[in-house]
């Protein structure tokens, strides 16, 4: 059993790793340095088995217990920053312009790091831990951590579970917060084309005007989450995106709108498609006009298993004591990329408290250090009780 007490001296150093990370962000598929970093970290550790350029820049390390055989548990840290300007001010600020550590994962891969060093001098478990640093787990897909499933990693490792932490904002340092089933939304999203006709502003008798059809489309959208969903169901539509003509006296011959959908359930993404497709070709149609309709299926439910997340929450109150978890904590609609790893295998995905910091993806926010040794912690007290004799 472990006490935070015990990752002190790691706290040390995994706050230089994890400064020298957020003053040197690299953005999805192109985190090089970011990926030598952690390599040369991992093999002054003494960890031999080492993967690199999975997926691009992804990682997979392999740590071998000395208590005897046993299965191999995967342990994901992401790596990308954003697009963001930073604005945090810290003496350790983004070294790139324009690039910025605003979603944390300096702070996840620090704390795999610090594991991975304690793990390999303590070797304490019984079969394996795999170290998976993956790239991109920001962008549009396809993601890194699909990518590195694509590639192969759980059949390649033999990794039979998975396990995934996120830092979240708002919640106390040294608290965690999880949940059985579904913990994030899915990501589709659609695009609509309104083929109208165009013509002169002035003359709309003249015109098939795909604007005032858009607008009807919009609305109607609106109504198949307050209409045809079961109101206990989690259902998001949103339209983002609209695009229409550039000038005042120009009825367009098309509009775009484009939009997402997030849901806990994974049978409304079907719903979803559907619907929407037949509530904007039936619109569009009663007014003479037609429709092109694109749906791209993006991050899948992250959904956590009975098993994996009982053992995360023993571990997690191991470190801390029940009282600082949450195991009934309310889903989020975000989507998270960890989601495929998921899908490819059982496990659980946990969140860490950042404390009171700006917001995920926000300019001012800053990974909070103080959090380090518990996520440390977390993944050294998950391990010897997944992988306990
Ligand atoms: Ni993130």
């Amino acid at each position: 059993m472990h006490t935070v007490e015990n990752f002190r001296d790691l706290q040390r150093e995994a706050t230089n790793w994890r400064r020298y990370l957020h003053a040197n962000p690299e953005l999805d598929f192109q985190e090089h340095n970011t990926a030598r970093f952690v390599t040369e970290k991992l093999a002054s550790f003494g960890i031999n088995h080492i993967e690199t350029g999975i997926a691009e820049t992804g990682i997979v390390a392999l740590i071998q217990g000395e208590r005897g055989d046993g299965p191999t548990i995967g342990l994901r840290a992401d790596m990308d920053a954003l697009p963001i300007a930073e604005a945090s001010n810290k003496p350790w600020s983004s070294k790139n312009p324009g690039i910025m550590h605003a979603c944390g994962h300096d702070g996840h891969t620090a704390m795999l790091l610090g594991a991975a060093k304690y793990l390999a001098s303590t070797r304490n478990f019984k079969g394996c831990v795999a170290l998976i640093f993956q790239p991109a787990e920001e962008p549009e897909f396809p993601t890194g951590g699909f990518r590195m499933v694509q590639e192969g990693i759980m059949d390649r490792f033999a990794i039979s579970q998975v396990f995934g932490m996120h830092n979240v904002p708002g919640i106390e340092v040294g608290k965690f917060a999880i949940c059985d089933g579904p913990i994030d939304g899915s990501q589709d999203d659609f695009d609509i084309v309104v083929k109208g006709r165009g013509g002169h502003a002035s003359s709309p008798h003249r015109t098939i005007d795909p604007v005032v059809i858009a607008a009807q489309i919009i609305l109607g959208l609106q109504t198949l989450v307050s209409r045809k969903t079961d109101p206990r169901e989690s259902l998001v539509i949103s339209v983002t995106k609209l695009k229409a003509a550039q000038a005042y006296n120009v009825i367009p011959d098309h509009v775009e709108i484009a939009g997402t959908v997030r849901t806990l359930a994974s049978g409304l993404r079907d719903f979803a498609e559907r619907e929407i497709l037949a509530c904007a070709q039936g619109i569009a149609r009663g007014f003479g006009a037609d429709v092109e309709f694109r749906y791209v299926r993006s991050v899948p439910v992250t959904f956590n298993h009975t098993e994996e997340t009982n053992l995360a929450i023993t571990a997690a109150r191991r470190l801390v004591g029940s009282s600082s978890v949450n195991d009934k904590m309310r889903p989020g609609m975000g989507a998270e990329d960890f989601a495929y790893m998921l899908e490819a295998r059982p496990g659980a995905y946990i969140l860490l408290g950042n404390g009171p910091t700006a917001a995920l993806h926000n300019n001012e926010y800053d990974f909070t250090d103080e959090a380090l040794p518990y996520g440390i912690g977390y993944w050294v007290s998950l391990v010897e009780t997944a992988l306990a004799v």
